[in-house]
């Protein structure tokens, strides 16, 4: 059996990452998952994280993303990849490294160190950052209905983005970038045309 195809789309909210993953895996018969959340554990963890009521430190809050990230690469990410699925993912670990690390000032080698110990092996073949700028994500976004992520400051933002731009610098093998401020066709042929480089 042949192990499917891993790709994690990441971005700051508003990039349309999800969007692109959601199409991705349906035009290719892929499995859509994101994070945090995506089991009945996540939801629970999910919901204390995004709660804006709930003040949390940055390592709480990095740990209950690995907890999280942890339950899914084994009860679902694994298992889809080895029985030859491929995995669309919506966020993976360098989420917690743009915002736990770059964003919120977590130590980067600890968090690396974590992310290891709660993904093991089960590395993406390849990682899309769809960049758009924070002015361009802050129109974009609806107003109300903020979650703790999404009402924090600007410069927050800005050390998110550019940690992402640093990470995908230093491994252009397994990072691609698109410019999300182009239409979303734009963006979805620029994207297919790097995934169809993988072997599927
Ligand atoms: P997500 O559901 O992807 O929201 P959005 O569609 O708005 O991007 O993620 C929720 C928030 O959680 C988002 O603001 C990013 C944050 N997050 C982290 O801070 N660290 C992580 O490891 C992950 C997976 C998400």
């Amino acid at each position: 059996m042949r192990r499917g195809r891993f790709v994690v789309f990441e971005g700051i909210d508003a990039c349309g990452k999800s969007t692109q993953a959601r199409r991705v895996a349906a035009q290719r018969g892929a499995r859509f998952v994101f994070e945090p959340g995506d089991s009945p554990l996540g939801a629970q963890l999910r919901s204390w994280l995004l709660d804006a009521s709930t003040p949390m430190n940055p390592v709480t809050e990095s740990f209950m993303m690995l907890a999280d990230r942890s339950h899914h690469v084994v009860t679902v990410i694994e298992p889809s990849l080895a029985s030859g699925t491929h995995v669309m993912a919506d966020r993976y670990y360098a989420s917690t490294l743009a915002y736990q690390g770059y964003g919120r000032g977590v130590d980067l080698a600890d968090l690396e160190a974590a992310t290891e110990l709660a993904i093991g092996h089960c590395l993406p073949d390849l990682t899309v950052l769809i960049d758009i700028d924070v002015d361009t994500a802050n129109e974009r976004r609806a107003r109300d209905a903020e979650d703790r992520f999404e009402s924090a400051d600007v410069h927050f933002h800005e050390r998110v983005r550019e940690g992402y731009l640093t990470m995908a610098d230093g491994d252009p093998h397994h990072w691609f970038v698109v410019d999300g401020r182009a239409t979303p066709d734009e963006v979805a042929t620029a994207i297919d045309a790097r995934l169809d480089l993988l072997e599927w």
